[in-house]
């Protein structure tokens, strides 16, 4: 049975369900850094948990094996939601960008696709291994890369099509060309980072907002799951501090994805529990409250030596990142190293 959780209507009438089980195991491919298979994963949130929504890339390395269980589970395949995206390395010609929709959709095998998002605003050249995507630089801008997805949502193939770690900034650009407006944006989102100020932009465009890494990624580096104020939150509600922070975002508007592979969090993690219009506010607030818990994590993914991530500076992202780890010029820079 589906798990009672609230859905969203996109800005093209599609529903896309609050809760979805991210497949980005940590690492490419579908074993996790636990050395848990993303099928056995999919298979329990599917058929024990209830989750009707996933959430995979051709960067992630494991649209096969989310295809296959999608495919094969007890669950019609028309109640699943399935989101992929278009990797940064397809995106030089509109035949690399049809080539990897292909690509995924045969991989997936499943008639269509829920869901395709541009999975940055940049790509990366196969020839230099430089980012391009903004005007000016080598390689088509990500304005061209989205007429290129548009014409492949005209086949029918893929339902919603949408974008990625896009800024209000690199939204502002990809709307004046736009014929399509996206009807995602993911981005990164928890309660160290909410984003507010891109969700209320997007809300006023008709983008619908997802969250990734809405537990702020707790085996890495960040103390999301520790905040006190959540903790205290779960203590009233008879929750967890994940179901907190996942409780807060659908309550906020946004859909969310958290990884796990382990049946009992996989479960968890979809039991939203109802917060109190005080209670979310209280969340609201954290990051407002001590400069050091407002921070985005995902910027790591793809650090470097020249400060950049896949190649685009954070002005380039319009990124306002808060405190920042790792040696990135700005606020922070007390953490040194990731696991
Ligand atoms: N669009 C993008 O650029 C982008 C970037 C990053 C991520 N994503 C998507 O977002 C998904 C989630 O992001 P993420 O994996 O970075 O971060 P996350 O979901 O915030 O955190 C995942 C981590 O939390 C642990 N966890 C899960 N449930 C828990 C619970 N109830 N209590 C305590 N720990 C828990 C997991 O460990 P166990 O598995 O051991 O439970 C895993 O280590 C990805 O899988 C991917 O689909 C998208």
């Amino acid at each position: 049975m589906a798990a009672p959780v609230p859905h969203f209507t996109l800005n093209n009438g599609q529903k896309i369900p609050s809760v979805g089980l991210g497949c980005w195991l940590g690492q490419p491919g579908a074993v996790d850094t636990n050395g848990r298979n993303v099928k056995q994963a999919l298979k329990d949130a599917i058929e024990e948990a209830g989750y009707r929504h996933v959430d995979t890339a051709a960067l992630y390395q494991d649209e096969a094996e989310v295809g296959e269980v999608v495919r094969t589970s007890s669950v019609p395949r028309e109640e699943i939601f399935v989101t992929t995206k278009l990797g940064n390395s397809s995106r030089e010609s509109a035949e690399a960008v049809q080539a990897a929709f292909d690509d995924s959709f045969k991989k997936l095998g499943l008639g269509y696709i829920d869901a395709w998002l541009m999975h940055w605003p940049q790509g990366v050249s196969s020839k230099t291994g430089k980012a391009f995507g903004l005007e000016g630089q080598d390689g088509p801008t990500f304005g061209e890369t989205w007429a290129d997805m548009e014409k492949i949502y005209e086949s029918g193939k893929v339902k919603t099509i949408g974008v990625s770690n896009f800024s209000i900034q690199n939204l502002e650009t990809l709307l004046k060309t736009a014929k399509v407006v996206p009807a995602i944006n993911q981005v990164e989102g928890h309660p160290f980072h909410p984003d507010d100020a891109l969700a209320d932009y997007c809300k006023a465009k008709g983008i619908h907002i997802t969250y990734y890494s809405p537990l702020g990624q707790p085996l890495k580096r960040t103390d999301v799951l520790k905040d006190e104020v959540l903790a205290e939150i779960a203590k009233q509600t008879s929750s967890t501090s994940s179901q907190v922070a996942l409780s807060w975002a659908v309550a906020k508007g946004r859909s969310v994805v958290p990884k796990s592979s382990r049946i009992e969090r996989i479960k968890q993690n979809i039991s939203l529990v109802e917060l109190s219009s005080e209670q979310v506010s209280r969340i609201d607030r954290i990051h407002k409250e001590d400069p050091k818990k407002y921070t985005r994590l995902n910027i790591a993914a793809a650090n470097g030596d020249d400060k950049t991530v896949f190649g685009l500076t954070l002005e380039q992202l319009g990124w306002d990142c808060g405190f920042l780890p790792l040696g990135f010029p700005g606020k922070g820079n007390t953490i040194t190293s990731i696991d």
